[in-house]
């Protein structure tokens, strides 16, 4: 959600800002804008655009501008329509001050109130402006001084990027639960929401903390918190390959990413697991080892794709360890009132380790005492640096919006960690030894089904014509249809709901005709019987069926209308298998109806406000 990036050295700010504005557009955005100072002549470019960063790189074109420094900025519209007028940056009444803002601020209505009583004027609806004016408000010389004083007097969240051409050669940052990161180079400093912005200038990169400010100069770097004390940091290299920013022939993003799966499985599991004693290792988490045996219940909190990951979890670990799991949705968790000790651990899922909800769920969790784990696969990113231990997924970067091999990289992992668990209390080096064998076979059966991509694919082009459609699962396969439905309403705007079976008849039974089909997720395990009696309902009541079954098994085909086979593991494996097929059929079915599946309207990779 909304992206930052800024720029100061010796070479042209423009074309870098752009094209960090551009590894950016993943997130989401609806409008872009750019602010480069040229130190020489004090002349500045101003350009913003609503839509994709290509109209605000043609309009910058135009301009044929050269600046030594910069800020640049892509909008996700909190607080105003997405117009040119709110787009960012944002300037104060002098017009000299730039300004591009990441969350929101909260008491904006109060503050800006005040600042139009002493005069200043307001060009547009956002919560941003008032932070431009209020540093024009508060600056008596002291540009630095003016900036923390004014961050202090704002509630909310923000990650900020503000220069000034009375205060040239200058980039203030700061940050209070958005992501800001700076990159060192050779005599050049950026600094972004996102390391994928400037990850090909320099990996050498520096965290800021909520709370923390950095001065950006010619050729060094002050970091200070916002009470004036300074802050020493070094930079850290980070292992984060750029790979990730080639889409390698596939027409989306969200394809490659699922064609990816057979690797991202053996990234999860590299170096992780020792077959011959049927168990895990996972560094990360061995420090706070004894805490976690000490547990007595365990809660997952995540959102979206990350949700289902846990739902799938806890299925998991009451299979595997004595552990209580319980699992919620971080932005419901983080208002409860629960009472917790060391002995809860509240383990945080997240792909992007920035979603506002889950963050703030964790912090809650840490006020209250528990141990505070992270399933993280952005390394270095907020949630991964605030948890007591964790696990890291080794996923790369995953760009499309709706995520995929994020998914199937939790659900291994959270196996791998159940394990771990599992195995240091009741569980039999039989069944871990087992449980491993079948991990390894993962990649080879995932491979077998994305080799039968056309026949998805010509399912998909079938169904078009369908405006509704109902997933059901039971059991493991409740989490997989939930994550089903989810892929294809987000990137093809169809209207899907995911629904335990057995909950059918309570319901959305009543919903089913032949307009109204249904993926049913049958695969053998010891509720099968039981989906395929749902199944039966549904035929009954002329519903279409497309189903999700095992290789070789001719009865299911009798009764449905279309099926997709998948290869057999062990029933607690499978439904990492059946994420698959409903992975492609969301994808085909978006790209026939043309929708921009990367990118989907309305959606954000990072979901940084809550
Ligand atoms: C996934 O397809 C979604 N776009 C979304 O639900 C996502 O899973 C959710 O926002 C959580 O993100 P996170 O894993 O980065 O915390
Ligand atoms: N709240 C700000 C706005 O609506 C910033 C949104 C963002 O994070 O992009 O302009």
């Amino acid at each position: 959600m909304c992206g930052i990036i800024c720029y100061i050295g010796k070479q042209n700010s423009v074309p870098i800002l752009i094209e960090g504005l551009k590894r950016l557009e993943y997130r989401g955005y609806d409008s872009a804008g750019i602010a480069s100072l040229d130190s020489e002549s004090n002349n500045v470019l101003f350009v913003k655009s609503v839509g994709k960063v290509s109209e605000l790189e043609k309009k910058v074109k135009s301009h044929k501008f050269k600046g030594d420094y910069g800020i640049a900025h892509t909008r996700w519209a909190t607080h105003g329509k997405p117009t040119e007028s709110n787009a960012h940056p944002h300037t104060d009444c002098s017009k000299k001050l730039f300004l591009i803002h990441n969350g929101i601020i909260e008491n904006y209505e109060v503050l800006k109130r005040e600042l139009e009583k002493k005069g200043h004027r307001f060009v547009s609806d956002t919560d941003t402006e008032v932070l431009a004016h209020l540093i024009e408000d508060n600056l008596d010389g002291n540009f630095e001084d003016a900036v923390r004083k004014s961050l202090g007097m704002v509630e909310g969240t923000f990650g900020i990027a503000v220069i000034h051409r009375d205060f040239p050669r200058k980039i203030i940052v700061a940050r209070r639960g958005s992501p800001l990161i700076i990159g060192v180079g050779e005599g050049e400093y950026l600094a972004a929401s996102d390391v994928n912005a400037f990850i090909r200038y320099t990996n050498r990169v520096i965290y800021l903390n909520d709370d923390e400010m950095a001065l950006l100069n010619d050729d060094n770097i002050v970091i200070t918190d916002l009470n004036l004390n300074r802050i020493s940091k070094e930079p850290e290299t980070i292992d984060w390959s750029v790979e990730g920013d080639d889409k390698k022939g596939f027409k989306h993003f969200m394809l490659k990413e699922i064609y990816e799966q057979p690797k991202t499985v053996e990234n999860a599991i590299r170096g992780r697991l020792i077959e011959g004693e049927g168990i895990s290792k996972l560094g990360g988490l061995e420090p706070v080892i004894e805490k976690i045996m000490n547990l007595k219940k365990l809660t997952f909190v995540s959102c979206g794709t990350s949700f289902y990951a846990g739902l799938y979890g806890k299925y998991i670990f009451e299979r595997l360890t004595d552990l209580d799991v319980y699992v919620d949705y971080a932005s419901e968790f983080r208002y409860r009132n629960l009472k917790l000790s060391e002995y809860d651990g509240v383990m945080a899922i997240s792909q992007s380790g920035e979603t506002a909800d889950t963050l703030a769920a964790l912090r809650e969790a840490k006020r209250k005492g528990a141990l505070v784990l992270g399933l993280v696969n952005v390394v270095g990113s907020t949630i991964a640096k605030e948890t007591d231990a964790g696990v890291y997924c080794h996923a790369g970067p995953e760009i499309g919006v709706a995520s995929t091999k994020i998914f199937v990289s939790q659900c291994v992992i959270l196996n791998l960690i159940a394990l771990l668990i599992g195995r240091r209390k009741g569980l039999s080096i039989f069944d871990g030894m087992n449980l491993i064998r079948e991990i390894k076979k993962l990649p080879e059966h995932i491979k077998t089904i994305l080799e039968n991509g056309n026949v998805i694919r010509d399912i998909a082009r079938k169904y078009l014509s369908f405006k509704d459609f109902l997933y059901i699962g039971r059991h493991l396969n409740y989490p997989v249809a939930m994550e089903g439905a989810l892929k294809l309403k987000e990137i093809s705007y169809v209207h899907a709901e995911g629904y335990p079976a057995g909950e059918m008849k309570h319901g959305p039974i009543s919903l089913i005709d032949e307009n109204f089909p249904t993926v049913a997720i049958a695969t053998n395990g010891f509720t099968y019987e039981k989906i395929v009696s749902n199944i039966q309902e549904i035929k009954a009541r002329n519903g279409k069926v497309i189903a999700i079954a095992t290789e070789g098994n001719t009865e299911i085909e009798k009764i449905v209308d279309d099926i997709i086979f998948v290869p057999e593991t062990i029933d607690i494996l499978q439904p990492i298998l059946n994420v698959i097929p409903l992975q492609l059929f969301a994808y085909y079915f978006a790209d026939f109806k043309g929708c921009d599946i990367d990118k989907p309207r309305n959606l954000a990779k990072s979901v940084t406000v809550e």
